[in-house]
């Protein structure tokens, strides 16, 4: 328990914000690379990859109430390594409506309902660099589940976003996401559309000068990094603006950290890249790479 209390030290929410506090799927912690601790406050998420026993879960609950400045109303566990990811309340109740808080933005939440909450923490550098990029921008958000890069182009002054995922409960809770935040609808499509079967139609809609990639690591026929990616990226160049540029995101620990440089410098050898992004301190790696990667390129 040492490891963790050391860590969520360093790690505490500000101002009522969502914050990783605690990283182990990166390896860095022996012991505890089945654990990861999330806070939206006033609930704190815990989601294990492996079964704990109770007497453990209950000297987490108790480190959890005890160190955080503000004490947590609630505390979740979700079992990631049962069927269907199941969550169970460890202190408090669940509330009925809760939001992540991120640089002001509201992201809503829905505990409880699948493993995926409607948040990813550590796409955090992405949705900064999307807002600082956004100004005027007319954006394609592919993979955009429920939307958080397509609020931090809205924030940072996008003129225009589209919204693409074959999950149409996904997109919906993008939906709710815009109108909690106040942006105008007109400023943002949704397309509860299979990617690879929809080019053509987002042809029509474009150019636009970002593309922003964050495929699954992997999920069944519909997306597999080594068949998906090439197929993906070979078609960028007929969505972009000239001088357009791509955020594409890398999720796949199964995959060498080089996976998709070596692909963009094959496949569109004219794209330059702009820069590299990890999600920082508050998900330590143990083997540089191994996280998620964050690319920027830019067409001519
Ligand atoms: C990692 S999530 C995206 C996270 C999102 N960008 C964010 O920042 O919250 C991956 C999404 O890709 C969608 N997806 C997977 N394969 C797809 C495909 N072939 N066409 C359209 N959407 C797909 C899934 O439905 C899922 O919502």
């Amino acid at each position: 328990m040492e490891t963790i209390r050391n860590e969520i030290r360093k790690h505490f929410p500000r101002a009522g914000e969502a914050r990783r506090l605690f990283h182990g799927r990166g390896h860095s912690f022996e012991g505890y690379s089945d654990l990861t601790i999330d806070a939206y406050p006033p609930l704190i998420m815990v989601i294990l990859y492996r079964e704990r026993r109770q007497v453990w879960l209950d000297e987490l609950t108790a480190l959890l109430r005890a160190e955080l400045p503000q004490e947590p109303e609630t505390i979740l566990l979700q079992e990631r390594f049962l069927h269907g990811a199941p969550s169970r309340l460890l202190h408090g109740t669940l509330p009925v409506e809760l939001e992540a808080v991120e640089e002001g933005l509201r992201f809503r939440l829905r505990l409880g309902d699948s493993q995926n909450v409607g948040f990813f923490p550590d796409m955090a550098a992405g949705r900064a660099l999307v807002r600082q990029l956004g100004v005027n921008k007319r954006v394609l958000n592919l993979f955009a589940y429920s939307c958080g890069f397509s609020l931090a182009a809205l924030a940072g002054g996008a003129a225009h976003v589209v919204n693409l995922d074959m999950n149409r409960g996904a997109l919906e809770l993008g939906k709710l996401n815009h109108r909690i935040n106040g942006f105008d609808p007109r400023r943002a499509h949704f397309l509860p559309l299979e990617l690879f079967r929809s080019f053509g139609k987002l042809r029509k809609l474009g150019p636009f000068d970002l593309v922003i990639c964050d495929p699954p690591a992997s999920q069944g026929e519909s997306f597999t990094a080594e068949r998906h990616w090439p197929k993906l990226i070979r078609r960028l160049p007929e969505l972009l603006a000239p001088g357009g540029q791509v955020l594409a995101c890398l999720n796949g620990p199964h995959l060498p950290a080089d996976f998709l440089t070596l692909l963009f410098s094959e496949i569109l050898p004219e794209a330059r890249i702009l820069g590299s992004l990890e999600p920082g301190p508050d998900f330590p790696e143990a083997e540089p790479g191994k996280g998620v990667i964050l690319l920027h390129y830019a067409l001519p």
